[in-house]
């Protein structure tokens, strides 16, 4: 018997029998040991079914069918056709082997069919901040080639998970929460885009009735892995119920010859109390990385929105003033730069300064921004060709395709194939140079089209290699430039996986920069990725996604929650906007050590036309709250709301934080006194019972400061 224990999680198995280890139980800690542990695992096994096989049914790490399990298989696989019947067998064990200090506890466990000479090694860890994760490692031990159709993994879940919340979503609209019930069935959520994608489940997660942010017990899955994959969910009609993942490997995509291996994503599994449970530790996880950034985030103004691909050299300086006279700390140039790059349509591959735009090079830039005391960052897509560059007609051998056509352009684009040698070191070095060049601290790395058909090598499929192919260029300028700065953007937020973000200090959320739109947005994708990590922006007045017109302060202190950044022309702002806008950075300096270390609550507040999110201080004794309106209220005004995750026993001063100007007075009548007076109260009162909050006009919000007394400057 084995227990993996991390925070206050723990994971029991049974690998007593030379079958395929079973996971008795995921969740908190049940307080067993010795004979009682095996009693317990003993007593866990069903008793077998009316016509069933004679023998139990295990429900194991990796599903075995040759054991009579009748779900979706562990691994499919054949030899030209035969030996599709693998049945694994334990062999060995290793205690605690993991390299990564993160991990509380691990096991190894080695598996062989020695009819068919498979081995398969799992790897089971429960990490320091509750997360568990595994996945396996396939190797053939024969000279006959064995082809891999699919490797699946999972973690059991009790019968009484009942509902499912997962994500939905599109380019401009990610991260669209959905829920159901877990019915009988497999409910999978194939993503086929050759990157994580918009639509991915970054939980698929489920939960005992009406699991909310802060009840209900939760068990939620994460595929890690920016190419194809499926996280499911299936239940079989006795109730049990397993959440599983893996790499949706195309046909003949890994075929291993003899000592070749396959190693799968990690499988994440996060349990806890309510979604505010299950996220926390994806924060911690991800805050407790070698390469997390301490250092201040800083504020970036991002010039997309502000110019696109018009780039004029003294425009672009004159931004870049305007941007350090508000507080920026980190210019970053975006798309439009390099060589023929006037359009979508031309340029990507080409990564050369366009000494048509830019005559003296971007040198002069890169050393204005820095004497204004801002850091430059630039904009790569180097997965990426057009087939109108200097580099698709020079070389049309590194365009992805089937090989007897190519795949659909889009966005006017093609992929690049990273696995060959050729591509690979030609985006490298012009990364690496431009990197020396320009004294680069910050990459923004885009992707901005699916993979279709994306084949090499004469028609091989090619999604998996390119996928461990970008892990390598990563880890590659990584090693080789420590300090830079690698923000993940796909068409806005369709690359936010966790094994991407072990090599990311930023994700790009959406290209929908509408407050109203990124209210829910951010909301959702902060289930799993930590404000410091999200870029958020304050755009324009009227949003260019949506045409939507919202004033400042709802654009504020919407981007503000997260990791702030600007998208707008500042040249065009008014003085009264910079001077505004200026207000609001200096804000955002002045709580950022608090919202990037914090504890991130939500509320299930009735009204769903509130939107309740703020960061508590792991000490509970200072936080900052964001309430607001997405919509017109079911009330106005809308009720109490409460401020979730503070101390009960302790007293806390609550203060606006911030000016609001949303707040409704109807026929002259006051809003609530605290409001403008301050309010003392415990903390038991302020989460369970709530304040009355002013009504808020549609798109507004509120900021509020709720400080421990003895914690009061
Ligand atoms: C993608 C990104 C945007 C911007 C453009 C540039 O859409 O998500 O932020 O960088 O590409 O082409």
């Amino acid at each position: 018997m084995h227990v993996l224990t991390g925070a206050d999680v723990q994971l029991i198995v049974d690998a007593r029998s030379s079958r395929v280890p079973r996971i008795v139980h995921w969740g908190r800690p049940l307080g067993l040991e010795g004979d009682a542990l095996a009693a317990f695992a003993d007593a866990s096994v069903p008793q077998i079914a009316s016509n069933s096989v004679d023998e139990p049914v295990p429900f194991s790490i990796i599903p075995d069918v040759s054991r009579g399990w009748v779900g979706l298989p562990g691994i499919e696989g054949h030899r030209d056709g035969v030996a599709f019947a693998i049945q694994l067998s334990l062999v060995d064990v290793d205690v605690d082997g993991s390299s990564d200090p993160r991990t509380a506890a691990s096991r190894t466990f080695t598996l062989r069919d020695e009819d068919l000479s498979i081995e398969v090694v799992i790897q089971l860890e429960a990490l320091e901040s509750g997360l568990v994760r595994t996945r396996l490692h396939i190797r053939n031990q024969s000279d006959d080639p064995f082809t891999l159709n699919a490797a699946r993994l999972g973690f059991p879940v009790p019968t009484r998970a009942a509902e499912v919340l997962d994500f939905a979503g599109r380019h401009m609209r990610e991260a669209q929460a959905q829920r159901h019930a877990l019915t009988v069935g497999t409910h999978s959520r194939d993503g086929r885009h050759g990157r994580t994608g918009h639509d991915a489940s970054l939980v698929y997660a489920v939960g005992t009735s009406g699991f909310g942010f802060r009840h209900g017990e939760v068990w939620a899955i994460q595929t890690a892995w920016s190419g194809n994959h499926r996280t499911f969910a299936e239940r079989q009609t006795n109730g049990r119920t397993i959440l599983g993942g893996e790499e949706l490997l195309l046909p003949g995509e890994v075929i291993l010859g003899r000592g070749d291996e396959y190693s799968s994503p990690w499988i994440y599994g996060s349990h806890g109390e309510g979604i505010d449970g299950i996220s926390r530790r994806f924060h911690d996880h991800l805050r407790a990385r070698t390469r997390h950034r301490t250092t201040r985030r800083p504020v970036v103004l991002n010039t997309w929105e502000a110019v696109y691909f018009d780039h004029q050299p003294a425009a672009l300086f004159e931004l870049a003033t305007a941007a350090a006279g508000v507080g920026v700390e980190r210019f970053v140039l975006d798309d439009g730069w390099f060589l023929g790059r006037r359009s979508k349509q031309a340029g990507l591959g080409d990564w050369t300064i366009d000494r048509d735009v830019w005559p003296d090079g971007l040198v002069p830039l890169a050393e204005h921004v820095r004497s204004l005391g801002m850091e430059f960052g630039l904009w790569f897509e180097p997965e990426m060709i057009n087939p109108d560059s200097d580099a698709a007609r020079a070389n049309p051998e590194w365009i992805l395709s089937p090989g007897h056509r190519h795949p659909p352009t889009s966005r006017y684009q093609q992929v690049l194939d990273l696995q060959n040698p050729a591509a690979y070191s030609h985006v490298r070095d012009a990364i690496v140079g431009l990197v020396e060049e320009l004294g680069l601290t910050f990459i923004k790395w885009d992707h901005n089209r699916d993979l279709i058909d994306a084949g090499r090598d004469g028609g091989r499929a090619a999604v998996h290699g390119q996928t461990v192919a970008l892990y390598r260029l990563l880890d590659e300028l990584h090693e080789r430039f420590p300090d830079l700065e690698i923000e993940s953007c796909s068409s806005g937020g369709a690359r936010a996986d966790l094994e991407v973000l072990e090599r990311a200090d930023r994700m790009w959320g959406s290209d929908c920069i509408d407050a109203h739109e990124r209210q829910r947005i951010d909301l959702w994708t902060s289930v799993t990725v930590p404000p410091e990590l999200l870029g958020s922006h304050i755009g324009s007045s009227v949003a260019h996604a949506t045409r939507r017109r919202h004033r400042l302060s709802y654009r504020a202190m919407t981007a503000l929650m997260s990791n702030l950044g600007i998208e707008w022309d500042l040249r065009e702002a008014t003085d009264a906007e910079i001077e505004e806008l200026r207000e609001w950075i200096a804000f955002y300096k002045s709580v950022r050590h608090l919202l990037h270390t914090a504890d991130v609550v939500r509320s299930d507040h009735p009204d769903p036309s509130l939107s309740v999110r703020g960061s508590v201080a792991r000490d509970r004794s200072d936080a900052l709250f964001s309430i607001a309106a997405v919509g017109t209220g079911v009330g106005a005004p809308p009720g109490a709301v409460p401020l979730p995750g503070l101390d009960d026993a302790a007293v806390y001063t609550v203060r606006a934080a911030a000016p609001a100007d949303g707040i409704l007075r109807y026929n002259g009548h006051p809003i609530p006194a605290w409001w403008e007076q301050g309010l003392r109260a415990t903390g038991a009162a302020l989460t369970v019972a709530g304040v009355q909050i002013p009504a808020l006009a549609p798109d507004s919000a509120l900021l509020i400061r709720v400080t421990r007394l003895d914690a009061e400057e």
